[in-house]
């Protein structure tokens, strides 16, 4: 595989196993499943996977509730099967990003039990983050931190016999996923072994999950809930949370950089940062930090010209002061996929899927082409929607089991993706339903009914992938605005070597005309309304609605 600093330009597709392709016929996608489809990962044109959690976990949360950091869930695979996949994605020059979690463990996990077996103040229990309750009797929380899926953030620590100890645990997601005590050597030393565990097995890098999660600001004070984050993500976006971006956090991702430079080639991390703006987020990307984090602010401006330019503008400015490249993602498995999200919604409150596939595809093509590094979700090169009618009891959102129905929608990105085929599963499995069941509309979206057709989704994000490859120009590198009318929003990425590329996105509803000085040298257009034509002034190329397109510069 080619080296160099691969990363600051990567396009990463992300596998969420479960959903991915299942190759022993349980319903549940697996790792020899994920093997037999790298063929098709290599032609789709990724540089890199990352893939969601693995470890064996009792899967209350989709395994980012993990017993064991160092095996695998024996319905997913081996470790051996992690080999080979390492071996055979490397052949295929894919590198492997794994999922590593280290805010909280499973309850599970050999240290939440051993810490349940003796009394609070133990050595223990000092791997978690433990406070006295309030109150004479101790029975109230510490404080009024609530659980990302709902509840109260604290879960009572009690006797053998089942008598509260007057001891709560932390947990900010669900109560089997106890927050673990970064001011603990132990922990510092279980992650960094586990670093080097996979990191001496082969792997590329990490994602790191809640990354601006694991330190909690002193004292545990009471937090003024006021604001909601706006993509529907189940992470709050405040500025002030106390448990969220606090400063010590940089120093473990200062030592885990350094293991990380210990290997030849370096491994990388992408951290998973809701922070509340780009400059908090550009200071994970620091030299000696690390190298690349989500930038969510980006997916949340949504379908909106002014807040994409925004966002755009902020996030180049403040990834340059760090000298790192920008990531950009629309869609991943805890958000709403960016089809039905970008969906304008009808006076009788019904989603438009068709123009959200438009917008969706436009979204797409516009945000390959601007600087940095790029993430996509597993089915999105399908087209795929949410699938948002999913029965209550085959649901498994903790978030939805928690909040009584009312929250907790992940589920419906997480659908098993259609490979081919008429009916479910579409290919995703020989033989028991997938577990969670597939629209039957998804024929038309599968890998079989889209592949060599001109103008699927499929074939469009596969040209893409092409053309971002072989421009100098795309990937990192300067970007200069042409144009931000409200409308339409387009720029040019130029390299050393003098090419260019213009990137235009028309978000109107009536056609756009682009100026004469970019040219008629059209590459990829994300919809099928685009054509040159003849005005007094010169020959130029218009562009339908919600559109985009690439132009030779
Ligand atoms: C991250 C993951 C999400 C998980 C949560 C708790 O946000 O992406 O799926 O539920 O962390 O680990």
């Amino acid at each position: 595989m080619s080296g160099g600093e691969w990363w600051r330009h990567a396009v990463v597709y992300q596998v969420y196993p479960r959903s991915f392709a299942d190759s022993d016929g349980d319903g549940m996608g697996d790792i020899p499943g994920l093997i037999t489809r790298l063929d098709y990962l290599a032609d789709l044109g990724v540089d890199a996977i990352w893939i969601s959690p693995f470890y064996t976990s009792p899967l209350n949360d989709g395994g980012y509730d993990v017993e064991d950091y160092r095996s695998i869930d024996p319905r997913l695979g081996t470790l051996d099967d992690v080999d080979t996949l390492i071996s055979q994605a490397h052949e295929r020059s894919i590198r492997i990003l794994m999922d590593i979690v280290p805010n909280h463990t499973s309850s599970e996990h050999r240290w939440f039990k051993e810490a349940l077996a003796t009394e609070p103040g133990s050595p223990a229990w000092d791997r978690y983050v433990v406070r006295e309750g309030r109150g004479e009797d101790r029975e109230t929380p510490p404080n009024n931190w609530r659980s990302v899926f709902h509840g109260s953030g604290w879960s009572a620590i009690r006797h053998a016999d089942g008598s509260p100890t007057g001891y709560w645990y932390l947990h900010l997601f669900d109560p089997t996923q106890p927050d673990v005590n970064w001011d603990n050597t132990d922990v510092h030393q279980e992650f960094i072994d586990t670093l080097r565990f996979w990191f001496d097995r082969g792997i590329d890098g990490f994602r790191i999950d809640v990354a601006h999660g694991l330190v909690k600001e002193e004292g545990l004070p009471d937090y003024d809930y006021v604001k909601k984050s706006e993509s529907g993500s189940i992470l709050e976006d405040s500025a002030h949370a106390p448990f969220w971006d606090q400063d010590g956090v940089h120093d473990i991702y200062r030592e885990w950089r350094k293991v990380a430079d210990e290997y030849d080639p370096p491994r990388v991390f992408c951290g998973e940062t809701w922070v509340p703006n780009a400059e908090r987020l550009a200071r994970y990307q620091r030299p000696d930090e690390l190298h690349t984090s989500f930038n969510f602010a980006y997916l949340e401006a949504g379908w909106d010209a002014a807040r994409m330019r925004t966002s755009i503008d902020e996030t180049i400015a403040n990834h340059a002061r760090v000298d790192a490249p920008p990531t950009w993602v629309l869609s991943n498995h805890d958000v709403v996929r960016h089809r039905t999200r970008m969906a304008p919604i009808d006076e009788d409150g019904v989603r438009d899927l068709e123009r959200g596939l438009l917008r969706a595809r436009a979204a797409t093509l516009f945000t390959l082409a601007l600087p940095g590094s790029m993430y996509l979700y597993q089915g999105e090169e399908l087209g795929l929607f949410e699938v948002v009618d999913l029965a209550p009891e085959v649901r498994q959102d903790p978030a939805w089991l928690r909040s009584g129905g009312t929250d907790g929608t992940r589920d419906g990105c997480r659908v098993p993706i259609p490979w081919s085929g008429s009916s479910p599963s579409f290919g995703f499995s020989s033989g028991a339903a997938s577990w969670l069941p597939q629209p039957a509309g998804w024929a038309q979206l599968s890998v079989a009914a889209e592949r060599k057709v001109e103008d699927s989704t499929l074939e469009l994000y596969r040209l893409g992938l092409r053309i971002r490859r072989a421009e100098a120009s795309l990937g990192e590198g300067p970007l200069e605005w042409l144009c931000d009318d409200g409308t339409v929003l387009a720029f040019r990425r130029s390299a050393p070597d003098g090419s260019s590329v213009i990137c235009a996105l028309n978000l109107g509803t009536g056609i756009a005309r682009l100026p004469v000085e970019w040219g008629t040298d059209f590459l990829v257009a994300s919809g099928q309304d685009v054509a040159a034509m003849s005005t007094d002034e010169g020959d130029r190329i218009a562009i339908g609605a919600e559109t985009a397109v690439w132009l030779k510069g």
